[in-house]
């Protein structure tokens, strides 16, 4: 089997930690880092060591050429990844950009127009798509078990202080477009990328950040016939109890990024109960609530790997073979475009003030 070149530009917590971490590992069957772009010379030096043989640049244009490229990895900051993706783009590499997917929807689709006239393919690497607590959740929704799924939360919070380029609105970081395009990608993809999509309602605000941007985020989504999706990103929770649940009209589930408690009925199992529109009593005659106890089922269990080891690897396999194969990508970049749509509309909704 034929491994593909790849260019990492960027060797940081993503280029380094996740994407060079990865594509090192036993677990990756598909790809072998040929180059490296880092505009740091300490990391530069570092990565020189960590990938032996790999080519190491300076600036990506350096790639510009070279043939035996088969992929370039874009994990450069945030608001850099419209300009460079759409140069690599246009000088015809297949490319693998980082989260969020582009500042904003316009930028998100002129990136997949102008891969589609260089006829190349370009994909955005949100890795929760393939994590295993994300697949189980898409399926238990699609699979009735829940009955009709009414509420979906989902919860990526913690009780923690930033003060990195993240928390900088110049160079595109908050919860929303840093950690939101996971969360919000969960929320589209168990909403099925509905084209009626509505934020129903949004708050942005800055809390414990030492930056401009948002860390608290609070955004209400739902589309015709749908689930309300209450998606929370929020720097102020310090008992982080779930990641995902789901409410039905059989049951809820909730699950960490590890593991899952669900309890549920069975349709039909518990006796109906009629309306009864009298004053309620009990067999003293006295009075009384409704009170039953209803044959309820419970499950729970551990996943096996998070979205940062079987997602990656399953993102990765994912896009081998629809460079290899032509096989369309199981998350399109146009359903990735719609959360940066939603997150565009959410930051309209909620200006806040530029400080640096
Ligand atoms: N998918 C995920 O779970 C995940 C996790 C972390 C970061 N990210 C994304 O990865 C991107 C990078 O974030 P990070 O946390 O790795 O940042 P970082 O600060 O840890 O590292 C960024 C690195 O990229 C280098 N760099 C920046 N621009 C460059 C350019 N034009 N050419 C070459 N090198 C360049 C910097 O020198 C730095 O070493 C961001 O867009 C972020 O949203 C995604």
């Amino acid at each position: 089997m034929k491994r593909l070149q790849v260019a990492i530009i960027g060797q940081g917590r993503s280029g380094r930690d996740i994407h060079g971490a990865f594509l090192k590992s036993e677990a990756n069957l598909y790809f072998q880092v040929a180059a490296v772009v880092e505009t740091d010379e300490a990391r530069r030096r570092r990565a020189a060591a960590e990938y032996p043989g790999a080519r190491c640049y300076g600036d990506y244009r350096e790639l510009f050429g070279q043939t035996d490229i088969d992929l370039v990895v874009n994990a450069s900051y945030s608001e850099m990844h419209y300009a460079i993706t759409k140069d690599l783009l246009e000088h015809h590499f297949h490319v693998l950009v980082e989260k969020p997917f582009a500042r904003n929807y316009y930028e998100c689709c002129d990136l997949i127009n102008t891969a589609s006239r260089n006829g190349v393919r370009l994909a955005v690497f949100q890795q929760t798509f393939f994590a295993p607590y994300y697949l189980a959740a898409k399926e238990l929704c699609e699979s009735g078990k829940l009955g009709e799924i009414r509420q979906v939360s989902i919860r990526f919070n913690n009780f923690a202080r930033r003060w990195d380029w993240q928390t900088l609105q110049k160079k595109l970081g908050g919860s929303v477009y840093n950690t939101g395009p996971h969360p919000l990608g969960i929320a589209l993809g168990l909403l099925g990328f509905d084209d009626n999509l509505q934020v129903v309602f949004s708050k942005l605000d800055r809390v414990l950040t030492s930056g401009d941007a948002e860390d608290y985020a609070k955004i209400l989504l739902t589309a015709p016939g749908k689930p309300v999706v209450d998606v929370e990103i929020n720097s102020t929770d310090a008992f982080h109890e779930y990641a995902i649940k789901l409410q039905g009209s059989l049951g809820t589930y909730r699950s960490t990024y590890q593991k899952y408690q669900m309890k549920y009925i069975l349709a039909g199992e518990n006796p109906e109960q009629p309306v009864i529109e009298e004053s309620l009593e009990d067999e003293n005659g006295l009075p009384a609530y409704c009170s039953e106890k209803l044959n309820l089922h419970e499950e729970e269990g551990t996943y096996d790997g998070t979205a940062f080891d079987a997602g990656t690897r399953g993102l990765y396999e994912d896009l081998y073979l629809a460079l290899t194969e032509g096989k369309p990508l199981t998350v399109t970049c146009e359903d990735v475009a719609k959360i940066v749509r939603v997150i565009e509309y959410v930051h309209a909704q909620n200006p806040l003030d530029v400080k640096y």
